[in-house]
């Protein structure tokens, strides 16, 4: 069987598969990441400015692994250098007390054709006492013109936070809308169900992490909305993780062209589930998350209609008279899968159009 590309990108930057290497401190270099597979590798985290890199000499000297340079520019140009000489993405996670330095290593990551990833994460006392990492998320204000910002520089950005510090929802649309490309949710104990969350509510791309140790945790994320899952500590225990991870991900995109399928709407899915919905005949979920999306029930028929120009617009034999009505390819339907028979349409071609479907209800939500 032929591969399927999955088609990714962050900003400018495109991204050959969705299994992300997150960044620890002291350990995430370009070394660490050569032997990982992953479509992207964020190194770091770096401290950029003196109080940073006080604060990460005092936390070496505590035992904890730190990327504590007096000089962080070299060292992060010469690391960017190493991994574009060997073909592979790079993202660097980066932590400051001020807006300058990141500006600075914005414009170099840029130029290197990386992404830089703002860290609004790490909860170790001594980065939280100098206003660095999670608690840049305790104000929105300050976040969210540091996002604008940084992305005058137009290098793609990803934002890395973790769940349950704020109000997640309201996090994640302030990182939106300031303009950021992507959010890295640490995911702690919301698991799947905050991704689906912020798939709903932004048009974020989201790199979902936390406890991804194999490919049914992953699966879990992806279902869920998730464009990319992070790995750390699993690519540490076993650097056999990610392969085996990448490895499944492909043959189910290689299957049915579209790796982060959602699930059904009525089996808990994101709203891209709408793709594989039905017409609205009866009282379901289905008219419970159009409203929530802002999207009326005409426009819905309208939109899914609007498809019937494509192939999915056959089956005169299925439930509704045509395939825009029709469920995901892995739920069991003899009359859907004998018009794609009849057709030789593929599953791969289905799913790619029902993908098409789901972005075009993505682009009609109302994202307040
Ligand atoms: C040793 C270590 C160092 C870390 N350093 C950073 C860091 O510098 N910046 C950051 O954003 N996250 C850091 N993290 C958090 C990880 O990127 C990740 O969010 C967390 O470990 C949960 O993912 P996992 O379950 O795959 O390990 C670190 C984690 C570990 C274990």
């Amino acid at each position: 069987m032929s591969q399927v590309a999955f088609q990714l990108t962050i900003g400018d930057v495109q991204i050959p598969n969705p299994l992300v290497l997150a960044s620890m401190a002291g350990l995430t270099n370009s070394s660490f990441a050569i032997s990982r597979s992953v479509g992207l590798a964020i190194l770091g985290g770096y401290n950029l400015d003196a109080p940073t890199i006080e604060a990460a000499k005092e936390l070496v000297k505590k035992g904890r692994s730190e990327f504590a340079y007096d000089e962080p520019t070299p060292v992060i140009e010469n690391e960017l250098g190493i991994m574009n000489t060997i073909n592979r993405k790079a993202g660097i996670n980066a932590r400051s007390t001020t807006l300058e330095p990141l500006i600075a290593i914005a414009e170099l990551i840029h130029q290197k054709g990386a992404i830089l990833e703002l860290n609004a994460h790490c909860r170790q006392p001594e980065m939280e006492a100098l206003g660095a990492g999670q608690c840049l998320t305790r104000d929105l204000n300050k976040l969210s013109e540091w996002i604008r910002e940084i992305k005058q520089t137009d290098v793609p950005l990803s934002v890395k936070v973790r769940a349950g510090v704020v109000a997640d929802i309201e996090l994640a649309k302030v990182i939106d809308k300031a303009g950021a490309d992507a959010i890295h949710v640490d995911t702690m104990d919301s698991g799947p169900a905050l991704v689906k969350k912020i798939r709903d509510a932004t048009a974020l791309k989201i790199i979902a992490n936390n406890s991804i140790v194999d490919y049914g945790s992953a699966h879990k994320m992806f279902s869920m909305g998730a464009d990319y899952v992070s790995v750390a500590r699993a690519a540490v225990a076993d650097n056999t993780a990610v392969d085996e991870i990448l490895t499944e991900v492909q043959s189910f995109q290689d299957a049915v062209g579209w790796y982060n399928a959602p699930k059904h709407i009525c089996a808990g899915g994101d709203l891209r589930g709408l793709a594989y919905c039905c017409m609205p005949v009866k009282e379901c979920p289905l008219r419970y998350v159009l409203k929530r999306a802002g999207i009326s029930e005409e426009e819905y028929v309208q939109i899914k209609e609007s498809f019937n120009n494509t192939k999915l617009g056959a089956g005169p034999g299925t439930c509704f008279g045509s395939m825009v009505w029709c469920c995901k390819i892995t739920r069991p339907c003899p009359w859907r899968d004998s018009t794609l028979y009849d057709l030789g349409i593929s599953d791969v071609e289905y799913m790619q159009l029902k993908k098409q479907l789901a972005e075009r209800f993505l682009s009609c939500r109302d994202l307040d």
